[in-house]
This record gives structure tokens, C-alpha cells and sequence, in this order.
């Protein structure tokens, strides 16, 4: 028996719900609860399978990546399904996880690991709503998002999709994006459905235990090619890429619940309407197949009425050699629509079968589509299917951009601050090293225009060189990516980052800084008086050892595309507000996090100086 809907619709909205529910076959109502990927869709299958959603999985971009193409993509993609026999409009979704960030051009936020810096729901509302208006743009009014991770061991590639380690600081935040997605009301022109992700204890997996990839074989298969590693697969899965994401937790029911539950606790009582299923197991039970968490906790428990949607490909996972068995097991589990991605027939086929032997019953396909429909009928999509073109204009926008800077300045955590470095000196010459200094890509990390992310101009932004001379002067701040040079500086500015990367992608053995950003960090010790470093990374890295070399450390985390944001605050316009909402390892012997491992900070410091008169906190 599923649990009453937390929103109930207006009385001619359910009626159209109760009125199509009785008019779809069977095969309409499967439609419904089928999820391809885009590239997966031939022209006129919406309309003859009666799709209920389409994708763009990470990357999943049209050709060229414009807004103006991406808002086309989807709009053919709605004119299909409003072409079925009932017409039933089409749920498009994205991963829009910090701006609509698959799109060049748009706005990108930074990563959540740094929001939750900021500790301001305020803030992450506004970007939600900033984001909602983009996304919408495009004709796409779902948002894979927030992430409510809670990310235990931060060598999980996972680790910046959090906001947090502690759910009093992730569920208002959480709560603030949803409520920045809806906007006035779920059934607005712009609002944008959230998916509450991945249900659940998804940050708890253990280091080690997960079997995404087989490390014999190092097989690709088609979900991996699009990360399009190539050769470095091998050194990535060498250097611990896929020993966390999507594994086993073993954590205990009563952590289960305090910890990793009250997000999505807080996410329903604020109306969310979708939740997707972690890829992840607990106890050694993949959650995609996992009825009592899915069914009697989510939707009994906790009484939400909106629908399920698997992951990519999540379903696949329960029983590896048994597609059939693996799509009846999720569908009885409580999963109402399938992320399948690749062969939509082959899933219908499949829930179609498992209906007609009984194993799957019509009521539990009914109340899948009742959930499906309903969502839909809150968002308004039956009145009014496509979007505002005029919103492209939002796309990108300074007012936008003006946020996103407010952002990064709010993320940003002093950590270390000797010898007065800080506020860079508006006078004299500045030395700034580090090819991360110039680097969009590099400090939006993965998720952005590719799913794993990439270096370089990946997309329109300002990078922390082109912000300082913007603050500074440019004829004062002299650049050297390698830090080479003679010449001796009063203060120098070290930017280094990690390589982007994305889920699994990102495991990691080991945490600490290469050969190679040690060297550039010796050499630009030897050429300044004051040395400033500002790490961009998607988690806590290893650097107590190094850290003695530095007058002054910034945890930058993964900002995005406006740069500018980290000058401004180390040049003093504005001061550092940003506290950790991770504890810092002080060793790998303090991974995962337990209450006896040893940290260099924990969650909750930060020097906020108002620069000029350092005051810590
Ligand atoms: C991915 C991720 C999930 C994302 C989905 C669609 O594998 O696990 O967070 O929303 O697939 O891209």
C-alpha cells in the first residue's frame, strides 16, 4: 500500500491522472516507467513506446552545445510524446549538480562540498532558483539533484557531491536547493524537479569493496567508454579509481538512520517528488533491490508520494546474469521508473514479461504510474509542456555569474594564515604559479560540459589569474605556470588542483600531493618571501607534511567557472567566511573517518579574518 501523496493535486489534476491511469495498456503504463538515454532514442520512439522520460546522462549534449541546441534537442523530444495516443508529456532529465553544468555557456556553481562551507541556505536557495531558470531555458525540468551524500571516507570520487559529513549541515541545504528548484510553486512555469540522491547510505561505502569494475579484465563497457579514460583507465584503477564508489556499506541500522536518513527526511517534508536509488549495497543487499528500504522505510516510514527512479543502469546490478529477474526484483522493491539507459525495448520487454507471469503485479505498475503521473500533473507539465524560449536569455547571465562569485567567496576556507600574506599587497609585484592558476576546467572539476570534467577553457568563466588581474593590476601580477624564473617576489601565489574526475573515476589509494605539485611549491617557495597556496579539489587532501612550507593555505575547493570569486577575497575586498563541513584527514591512516581518526581541522574551522585584522575563530 503506498503512503498518501504528500501534495495532493487540485481536483482536476488527479482527476487526469485517475482518467489517463484507466485509459493506458499496459504497455503505456511501462512507457511511463522507462528512462533511455538520449543518444539510445530513434526518432519516433517517445511516441511509439509512450516514453515517459528521456536523459542526458553526463556529456549527454547535443551537437553543437548551445543552450538554443540543447532547448531544440528536448523540445523534439516533448513534441514526440505529446504526439502518443494519450499524450502524455515527457519528463526530460539532467544532471544539473552545480549549474546547468552539461551546457557551455551556462553558469557553473561551485561543487557542494564547497556550498556546504558556506553554511548558507540562503545562498543555495538562490542558486537553485538561478539554476532552475537555466535548466528550464533548455526545456528540461528535471534536475538530477541534490546529491545528500554523506560522504565517509573522502577517497570516494563522490566525496564534493556532498555538502557535508553531518546531516544538520546537509539536510538544510539540501532542503534550500529544493526549495531554490521549485521556486513559488512545483506547478510554476520554472520550476525544476529535484531528485534526491542516492537513496541510500550512499556515502558509506567501504574502501575495497566495490565491483563495478573487473580489475582483471579492466572491461569498458559502454557506460565507462563515455568517460572516454582511454589508456588511463589502467593508471586510474592502478591509483584506486573504483574501489568505493557503488560498493557495500556495513554500517548499522541505528547509523543508517541518524546519519545518512535525515536528508531525505527533510527533503519530503519540503515536498520533494523524486528520489533516485544509490548504485550502492547495505549489508551486502544492493538498494536497488532493496523493498524494505525502498517501500517500507522511504515511501511507508516516511510516507513519500512521489516516484523512485533507478540509477544508470542500477538495476542491472542486482543480479548481473539475470536481467529479467534483476528488472521484477527492483520493480517489487518499490523502483517506479527505470534509468535503464541503453535498450529501452529490451527493460519493457523484460517488466512486461514479469507482469504477465505474475510476478509483478498490476497494482504495483499502477501505483508506479499513479507516482509518475502525479509528478508530472504537480509540475504543470499537462497545461504547459514547454518552457519560456525568452529564458535563454537567463542562460549564463551576469546576475547569474554575480551569484556564483558570491558563491565561491562564501566557499572558501582559510585554513593557515602566518606572516600576514593575506590581503595580497595592492602594492609591488605579485608571483603567481600553478597551471590550475589559469584553468576553468580545473576549477569546476567533473560534471562539467563531460561527465568526468576536463582541463582547460571548457567553457566561458574567469580563472583565479584572470581575477587577480582583474583586482590587482595586470602589469603587477606576473604568471609562470611551472613557477620557473629567478626573480624573488614579497608574496607568490601557488594555485595546484586535482585532475578532474567523476563517481567511481575519482577512488583514490591515496590522498596526498604529487611529485609534481611538491616541486612547483618548492620552487615557488624559493622565489617569495610570503607563499600562499590554494588547493582546488573535489575533497580534503593529504598535506601535513608540506603545509610547514606555506605561510598561508585556502581550501578552494571546486568553484567553477567564476574564478574571480577566490581573487577577490584573497586581495581583502572581501573576507573569508567559509568553515569545513568535512573533518581533514591528517593521515591515510584516518581514512575512513571514525572516531578515533586523527585530523588536521575538523568540520566547523576556518580563520574568518576580515583581512587586514586577522581574526580567528
Ligand atoms: C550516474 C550517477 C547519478 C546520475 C545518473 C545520470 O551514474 O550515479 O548521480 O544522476 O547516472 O547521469
Amino acid at each position: 500500500m503506498s503512503a498518501s501523496h504528500p501534495l495532493p493535486l487540485r481536483p482536476e489534476a488527479q482527476h487526469l491522472v485517475d482518467r489517463l491511469l484507466a485509459e493506458m495498456t499496459l504497455d503505456e503504463k511501462i512507457g511511463q516507467m522507462t528512462q533511455p538515454e538520449k543518444n539510445s532514442v530513434r526518432p519516433g520512439d517517445v511516441a511509439r513506446l509512450s516514453l515517459g522520460s528521456v536523459l542526458s546522462g553526463g556529456g549527454g549534449n547535443p551537437d553543437p552545445n548551445t543552450p538554443h541546441s540543447w532547448r531544440e534537442m528536448v523540445s523534439a523530444f516533448q513534441e514526440e510524446a505529446l504526439a502518443s495516443r494519450l499524450g502524455i508529456p515527457l519528463l526530460y532529465g539532467v544532471d544539473a549538480v552545480h549549474g546547468h553544468n552539461n551546457v557551455v555557456g551556462a553558469t557553473i556553481f561551485p561543487h557542494n562540498i564547497g556550498l556546504g562551507a558556506t553554511r548558507n541556505p540562503d545562498l543555495v536557495r538562490r542558486i537553485g532558483r538561478a539554476t532552475a531558470l537555466e535548466v528550464a531555458a533548455t526545456n528540461v525540468r528535471w534536475t538530477f539533484a541534490p546529491a545528500v551524500s554523506l560522504p565517509q571516507d573522502v577517497r570516494w570520487g563522490r566525496s564534493y557531491e556532498g555538502y557535508g559529513q553531518d546531516p544538520e549541515v546537509v539536510s538544510p541545504l539540501a532542503v534550500a536547493l529544493i526549495e531554490g528548484l521549485r521556486g513559488e510553486a512545483w506547478n510554476a512555469p520554472t520550476s525544476v524537479l529535484p531528485s534526491v540522491k542516492h537513496f541510500v547510505a550512499d556515502g558509506a561505502t567501504a574502501y575495497g569493496t566495490s565491483q563495478r569494475v573487473n580489475r582483471a579484465t579492466l572491461e569498458v563497457d559502454r557506460t565507462l567508454a563515455i568517460a572516454q579514460m582511454g589508456e588511463s583507465l589502467v593508471e586510474l584503477v592502478e591509483q584506486g579509481a573504483w574501489q568505493i564508489d557503488q560498493g557495500d556499506s556495513f554500517i548499522d541500522e541505528a547509523t543508517l538512520r541518524a546519519v545518512h536518513l535525515p536528508p531525505y527526511q527533510a527533503a519530503i517534508k519540503a515536498g520533494a517528488l523524486n528520489v533516485m536509488v544509490s548504485y550502492s549495497a547495505w549489508q551486502g543487499v544492493k538498494l536497488h533491490g532493496h523493498r524494505a528500504l525502498i517501500t517500507d522505510v522511504l515511501k511507508g516510514e516516511l510516507g513519500f508520494g512521489g516516484f523512485v527512479v533507478s540509477d544508470w543502469a542500477g538495476v542491472d546490478q542486482i543480479h548481473p546474469d539475470d536481467y529479467d529477474r534483476s528488472v521484477i526484483d527492483s520493480i517489487n522493491a518499490g523502483v517506479d521508473m527505470v534509468m535503464v539507459p541503453f535498450n529501452a525495448e529490451r527493460f519493457i520487454a523484460a517488466l512486461r514479461g514479469g507482469v504477465e507471469s505474475g510476478e509483478v503485479s498490476v497494482e504495483r505498475v499502477d501505483d508506479a504510474v499513479r507516482r509518475i503521473l502525479t509528478a508530472k500533473a504537480a509540475l504543470g507539465l499537462f497545461g504547459r509542456p514547454q518552457t519560456d524560449s525568452a529564458l535563454l536569455d537567463t542562460v549564463g547571465c551576469e546576475a547569474h555569474r554575480d551569484l556564483a562569485r558570491e558563491a565561491v567567496r562564501e566557499s572558501l576556507v582559510l585554513l593557515k594564515n602566518d606572516g600576514g600574506a593575506l590581503p595580497l599587497p595592492r602594492t609591488g609585484e605579485l608571483l603567481v604559479v600553478g597551471e590550475a592558476a589559469d584553468d576553468i576546467g580545473a576549477q569546476c572539476g567533473g560534471w562539467t560540459i563531460t561527465w568526468m570534467g576536463g582541463r582547460g577553457e571548457t567553457t566561458s568563466g574567469t580563472s583565479i589569474l584572470t581575477g587577480l588581474r582583474a583586482e590587482l593590476g595586470g602589469e603587477r601580477v606576473q604568471y609562470s605556470a611551472d613557477a620557473s624564473g629567478e626573480s624573488h617576489f614579497p608574496v607568490a601565489v601557488a594555485v595546484i588542483a586535482e585532475e578532474p574526475y567523476a563517481e567511481g573515476m575519482g577512488d583514490r589509494a591515496e590522498l596526498h600531493l604529487s611529485t609534481e605539485q611538491l616541486r612547483l611549491l618548492e620552487r615557488a617557495r624559493k622565489r617569495c618571501d610570503r607563499l600562499v597556496v590554494v588547493l582546488l579539489s573535489g575533497r580534503p587532501m593529504i598535506v601535513t607534511e608540506p603545509l610547514a612550507h606555506w605561510d598561508t593555505f585556502v581550501a578552494a575547493w571546486l568553484p567553477g567557472s567564476e574564478g574571480r570569486g577566490v581573487a577577490e577575497v584573497l586581495c581583502g575586498a572581501h573576507p573569508f567566511k567559509g568553515r569545513l563541513s568535512f573533518d581533514w584527514p591528517r593521515s591515510r591512516g584516518d581514512l575512513p573517518r571514525t572516531p578515533t581518526a586523527q585530523h588536521l581541522w575538523t568540520a566547523g574551522e576556518g580563520l574568518t579574518a576580515v583581512l587586514g585584522d586577522a581574526v580567528s575563530t
